[in-house]
C-alpha cells in the first residue's frame, strides 16, 4: 500500500453511497475549543483539582475531559468498570500501586478491573487528557464505597455548575 496523495488541499467528494444516511444519524465530529474558557470551563473537583468536560457519550457511558490537579496532590484509589486512556500533557504523576511517572506526551491505558491511586509530586501539579468509558467506583481510606462516575455523573458535574454560574449548556460537548 502507497500513501494516499497529499499533494493538493481540496475537498473530493469520494461518493459514500449512504451519506444520507450518515447525515441522518450520526451526531457528528466536531472541533471543541477547549482552550477557551467559554467553551467549557474549569470546574472544581475536590479542593485541589479541577475538571475542563470535553464530551459525553451515552450510548456508551463514555465521558471525556481534562483533569487538573493543580499542585502536589492524590485523587483517591478508584476501581475502573471500563477502558480509560490518558494523555499528561503537563506536570507528571505517577500511581502507588505501579512503578512508572507518566510524564508530558506520555500515555496511560487503564482497564477493567484495576483500582489504583493517583498522586502527583510535581510543584505544578498535573494535567491530563483523558478518553474514558464505564464508571469509575471511588472508595474512601477504608475501602468503602463513596461514589460511583459515570457519564452521567460527569454530566450532572458539568450542568450543575453551569446553572450555579449563570452559563450557557454547550451542546457540543454531547454527542
Ligand atoms: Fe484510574
Amino acid at each position: 500500500m502507497t500513501a494516499p496523495p497529499s499533494d493538493k488541499a481540496e475537498i473530493v467528494d469520494i461518493g459514500y453511497p449512504y451519506a444520507d444516511i450518515v447525515a441522518r444519524t450520526s451526531p457528528g465530529g466536531r472541533y471543541i475549543d477547549v482552550p477557551d474558557d467559554d467553551v467549557s470551563p474549569w470546574i472544581p473537583f475536590g479542593d485541589n483539582a479541577a475538571i475542563k468536560h470535553i464530551a459525553f457519550d451515552v450510548r456508551q457511558n463514555l465521558f471525556s475531559n481534562i483533569l487538573w490537579v493543580k499542585s502536589p496532590g492524590v485523587i483517591g484509589t478508584h476501581f475502573h468498570r471500563g477502558t480509560i486512556m490518558m494523555v499528561c500533557l503537563e506536570g507528571s504523576v505517577r500511581y502507588l500501586e505501579y512503578d512508572w511517572v507518566a510524564r508530558p506526551f506520555g500515555v496511560i491505558l487503564e482497564t477493567p478491573g484495576e483500582s489504583h491511586t493517583l498522586v502527583t509530586d510535581h510543584p505544578d501539579g498535573v494535567k491530563l487528557f483523558g478518553w474514558m468509558q464505564g464508571p469509575i467506583d471511588f472508595y474512601d481510606g477504608d475501602a468503602n464505597l463513596v461514589e460511583t462516575a459515570d457519564v452521567f455523573w460527569f454530566m450532572n458535574h458539568y450542568e450543575e455548575h453551569c446553572r450555579a454560574n449563570g452559563l450557557a449548556i454547550n451542546k457540543a460537548l454531547y454527542l
